[in-house]
Protein backbone atom coordinates (compact mmCIF):
# COMPACT_ATOMS: atom_id res chain seq x y z
CA UNK A 1 0.00 0.00 0.00
CA UNK A 2 1.23 3.17 -0.83
CA UNK A 3 1.84 5.52 2.05
CA UNK A 4 -0.77 8.25 2.38
CA UNK A 5 1.33 11.22 3.08
CA UNK A 6 -1.08 14.24 2.69
CA UNK A 7 -2.91 15.49 5.42
CA UNK A 8 -5.44 18.21 6.34
CA UNK A 9 -6.78 17.53 3.27
CA UNK A 10 -11.14 17.16 2.12
CA UNK A 11 -13.20 15.28 0.28
CA UNK A 12 -15.64 17.70 -2.08
CA UNK A 13 -18.22 16.05 -3.93
CA UNK A 14 -18.66 17.22 -7.78
CA UNK A 15 -21.71 19.15 -8.51
CA UNK A 16 -21.82 17.05 -11.54
CA UNK A 17 -21.99 13.36 -10.71
CA UNK A 18 -21.07 10.49 -12.46
CA UNK A 19 -24.38 9.82 -13.20
CA UNK A 20 -24.91 13.06 -14.58
CA UNK A 21 -21.83 12.22 -17.00
CA UNK A 22 -23.41 8.67 -17.78
CA UNK A 23 -26.66 10.32 -18.28
CA UNK A 24 -24.71 13.05 -21.21
CA UNK A 25 -22.89 10.19 -22.60
CA UNK A 26 -25.36 7.57 -22.89
CA UNK A 27 -23.63 4.81 -21.35
CA UNK A 28 -21.41 3.76 -18.36
CA UNK A 29 -17.67 4.13 -18.31
CA UNK A 30 -15.34 0.91 -17.52
CA UNK A 31 -11.52 -0.37 -18.21
CA UNK A 32 -10.73 -2.38 -20.45
CA UNK A 33 -6.91 -3.43 -18.78
CA UNK A 34 -4.77 -4.79 -21.53
CA UNK A 35 -1.60 -6.75 -20.26
CA UNK A 36 0.75 -8.74 -22.09
CA UNK A 37 4.45 -8.74 -23.56
CA UNK A 38 6.39 -5.77 -25.31
CA UNK A 39 5.53 -6.21 -28.95
CA UNK A 40 2.48 -8.93 -27.97
CA UNK A 41 -0.02 -6.37 -29.71
CA UNK A 42 -1.65 -4.38 -26.45
CA UNK A 43 -1.68 -0.86 -28.11
CA UNK A 44 -2.66 -2.08 -31.58
CA UNK A 45 -5.39 -4.10 -30.27
CA UNK A 46 -6.63 -1.36 -27.91
CA UNK A 47 -6.43 1.42 -30.59
CA UNK A 48 -8.73 -0.51 -32.54
CA UNK A 49 -11.07 -1.58 -29.95
CA UNK A 50 -11.28 1.94 -29.32
CA UNK A 51 -11.59 3.32 -32.55
CA UNK A 52 -15.01 0.76 -33.18
CA UNK A 53 -16.25 2.18 -30.12
CA UNK A 54 -15.75 5.60 -31.06
CA UNK A 55 -17.78 4.91 -34.58
CA UNK A 56 -20.40 3.21 -32.10
CA UNK A 57 -20.61 6.68 -30.64
CA UNK A 58 -19.17 5.93 -27.45
CA UNK A 59 -16.48 7.86 -25.44
CA UNK A 60 -13.19 6.27 -25.23
CA UNK A 61 -9.53 6.77 -24.28
CA UNK A 62 -6.22 5.01 -24.27
CA UNK A 63 -3.67 5.09 -21.73
CA UNK A 64 -0.40 3.67 -23.32
CA UNK A 65 2.61 3.00 -21.46
CA UNK A 66 4.94 4.26 -23.99
CA UNK A 67 2.84 7.40 -24.05
CA UNK A 68 2.04 8.15 -20.32
CA UNK A 69 5.76 7.24 -19.74
CA UNK A 70 6.34 10.56 -21.74
CA UNK A 71 4.27 12.69 -19.42
CA UNK A 72 2.70 11.79 -16.05
CA UNK A 73 5.36 8.95 -15.54
CA UNK A 74 8.73 9.91 -17.16
CA UNK A 75 10.06 9.98 -13.51
CA UNK A 76 9.24 6.15 -13.46
CA UNK A 77 11.91 3.37 -15.06
CA UNK A 78 11.65 -0.39 -14.94
CA UNK A 79 12.40 -1.32 -11.43
CA UNK A 80 9.69 -3.71 -10.03
CA UNK A 81 9.31 -0.54 -7.58
CA UNK A 82 8.91 1.69 -10.80
CA UNK A 83 6.87 -0.47 -12.14
CA UNK A 84 4.34 -0.96 -9.61
CA UNK A 85 3.92 2.79 -9.16
CA UNK A 86 3.38 2.72 -13.34
CA UNK A 87 0.49 0.77 -12.88
CA UNK A 88 -1.34 2.24 -9.67
CA UNK A 89 -0.84 5.77 -10.69
CA UNK A 90 -2.56 4.38 -13.75
CA UNK A 91 -5.04 2.42 -11.81
CA UNK A 92 -6.37 5.17 -10.26
CA UNK A 93 -6.24 7.28 -13.24
CA UNK A 94 -8.27 4.72 -15.12
CA UNK A 95 -10.85 5.13 -12.08
CA UNK A 96 -11.34 8.59 -12.86
CA UNK A 97 -11.99 8.25 -16.65
CA UNK A 98 -14.29 5.61 -15.77
CA UNK A 99 -15.71 7.81 -13.28
CA UNK A 100 -16.25 10.32 -16.31
CA UNK A 101 -18.24 7.53 -17.82
CA UNK A 102 -15.63 6.88 -20.39
CA UNK A 103 -14.34 3.54 -21.55
CA UNK A 104 -10.85 3.84 -21.05
CA UNK A 105 -8.55 1.26 -22.68
CA UNK A 106 -5.02 0.65 -21.13
CA UNK A 107 -2.12 -0.75 -22.52
CA UNK A 108 0.97 -1.79 -20.04
CA UNK A 109 2.49 -4.32 -19.61
CA UNK A 110 1.53 -4.26 -15.73
CA UNK A 111 3.96 -7.41 -15.28
CA UNK A 112 3.00 -8.05 -11.71
CA UNK A 113 -0.17 -9.88 -10.66
CA UNK A 114 -1.13 -7.71 -7.41
CA UNK A 115 -0.18 -4.47 -8.98
CA UNK A 116 -2.73 -5.50 -11.82
CA UNK A 117 -5.32 -6.86 -8.90
CA UNK A 118 -4.86 -3.36 -6.90
CA UNK A 119 -6.02 -1.59 -10.18
CA UNK A 120 -9.09 -3.91 -10.17
CA UNK A 121 -10.16 -3.60 -6.69
CA UNK A 122 -10.57 -0.07 -7.45
CA UNK A 123 -13.53 -0.44 -9.66
CA UNK A 124 -14.38 -4.29 -9.45
CA UNK A 125 -17.68 -4.09 -11.60
CA UNK A 126 -16.40 -2.05 -14.09
CA UNK A 127 -12.78 -3.78 -14.76
CA UNK A 128 -12.14 -6.10 -17.49
CA UNK A 129 -8.35 -7.96 -17.82
CA UNK A 130 -7.52 -8.53 -21.27
CA UNK A 131 -4.33 -10.34 -21.67
CA UNK A 132 -2.79 -10.36 -24.96
CA UNK A 133 -1.63 -13.67 -25.28
CA UNK A 134 0.73 -13.65 -28.35
CA UNK A 135 4.09 -15.78 -26.26
CA UNK A 136 7.63 -14.37 -25.95
CA UNK A 137 8.59 -16.41 -29.26
CA UNK A 138 6.43 -14.49 -31.42
CA UNK A 139 7.18 -10.71 -29.76
CA UNK A 140 10.68 -11.33 -29.96
CA UNK A 141 10.50 -12.53 -33.71
CA UNK A 142 8.13 -9.41 -34.53
CA UNK A 143 10.43 -7.29 -32.23
CA UNK A 144 8.91 -4.28 -33.85
CA UNK A 145 10.98 -1.75 -31.63
CA UNK A 146 14.18 -3.47 -32.06
CA UNK A 147 14.17 -3.71 -28.26
CA UNK A 148 14.57 -7.52 -27.87
CA UNK A 149 17.60 -7.74 -29.58
CA UNK A 150 19.14 -5.13 -27.34
CA UNK A 151 17.95 -6.81 -24.31
CA UNK A 152 19.58 -10.31 -25.82
CA UNK A 153 22.70 -8.59 -26.05
CA UNK A 154 22.51 -7.03 -22.72
CA UNK A 155 22.22 -3.55 -23.71
CA UNK A 156 18.93 -3.44 -21.96
CA UNK A 157 18.48 -4.55 -18.66
CA UNK A 158 15.48 -6.23 -16.80
CA UNK A 159 13.37 -6.39 -19.96
CA UNK A 160 10.51 -8.27 -19.24
CA UNK A 161 10.24 -11.90 -20.71
CA UNK A 162 13.79 -11.67 -21.26
CA UNK A 163 15.78 -11.13 -17.80
CA UNK A 164 12.80 -9.74 -15.63
CA UNK A 165 9.41 -11.21 -15.00
CA UNK A 166 6.12 -11.56 -16.31
CA UNK A 167 3.00 -13.21 -14.44
CA UNK A 168 0.55 -14.29 -16.45
CA UNK A 169 -3.39 -13.40 -15.71
CA UNK A 170 -4.82 -16.50 -14.62
CA UNK A 171 -8.84 -15.34 -14.28
CA UNK A 172 -8.35 -12.62 -17.16
CA UNK A 173 -11.62 -11.55 -18.09
CA UNK A 174 -10.39 -12.22 -21.84
CA UNK A 175 -7.60 -13.88 -23.19
CA UNK A 176 -6.60 -13.21 -26.89
CA UNK A 177 -3.97 -15.10 -28.94
CA UNK A 178 -2.21 -11.90 -30.18
CA UNK A 179 0.38 -14.18 -32.15
CA UNK A 180 -2.12 -15.90 -33.95
CA UNK A 181 -5.80 -13.98 -34.69
CA UNK A 182 -6.04 -11.36 -36.85
CA UNK A 183 -6.75 -7.85 -35.49
CA UNK A 184 -10.60 -8.05 -36.46
CA UNK A 185 -10.82 -11.48 -34.73
CA UNK A 186 -8.98 -10.13 -31.25
CA UNK A 187 -11.47 -7.19 -31.69
CA UNK A 188 -14.50 -9.21 -32.09
CA UNK A 189 -13.90 -10.90 -29.02
CA UNK A 190 -13.27 -8.22 -26.84
CA UNK A 191 -16.50 -6.46 -28.32
CA UNK A 192 -18.19 -9.24 -27.82
CA UNK A 193 -16.91 -10.05 -23.73
CA UNK A 194 -18.05 -5.69 -23.33
CA UNK A 195 -21.71 -6.95 -24.93
CA UNK A 196 -21.90 -9.73 -22.94
CA UNK A 197 -21.37 -7.72 -19.55
CA UNK A 198 -23.49 -4.96 -20.67
CA UNK A 199 -20.69 -2.47 -21.00
CA UNK A 200 -22.15 -1.70 -24.33
CA UNK A 201 -25.69 -1.85 -26.55
S1 LIG B 1 5.26 -1.67 -17.21
O1 LIG B 1 6.05 -2.92 -17.00
O2 LIG B 1 5.61 -0.64 -16.25
O3 LIG B 1 3.81 -1.93 -17.28
P1 LIG B 1 4.97 -0.11 -19.63
O4 LIG B 1 3.86 -0.78 -20.33
O5 LIG B 1 4.69 1.14 -18.89
O6 LIG B 1 5.71 -1.18 -18.67
O7 LIG B 1 6.13 0.22 -20.68
C1 LIG B 1 6.59 -0.80 -21.52
C2 LIG B 1 7.29 -0.26 -22.75
O8 LIG B 1 8.50 0.38 -22.35
C3 LIG B 1 7.71 -1.39 -23.66
O9 LIG B 1 6.75 -1.63 -24.68
C4 LIG B 1 9.01 -0.91 -24.26
O10 LIG B 1 8.76 -0.12 -25.41
C5 LIG B 1 9.56 0.01 -23.20
N1 LIG B 1 10.62 -0.56 -22.34
C6 LIG B 1 11.81 0.04 -22.11
N2 LIG B 1 12.55 -0.66 -21.24
C7 LIG B 1 11.82 -1.75 -20.89
C8 LIG B 1 12.04 -2.86 -20.01
N3 LIG B 1 13.16 -2.96 -19.28
N4 LIG B 1 11.08 -3.80 -19.90
C9 LIG B 1 9.95 -3.70 -20.63
N5 LIG B 1 9.68 -2.68 -21.47
C10 LIG B 1 10.60 -1.69 -21.60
Amino acid sequence: MTEQKSTNITWHEQNVTTEDIQKLHGHKGATVWFTGLSGCGKSTLANAVAAMLHEMKISTYVLDGDNVRHGLNKNLGFSAEDREENIRRIGEVAKLFTEAAIINLTAFISPYKVDRDNARALQPDTFIEVFCDAGLEVCEQRDLKGLYKKARAGEIKGFTGIDDPYEEPENAEIVVDTGKLSIEDSMKIVMDELKKRGFIG
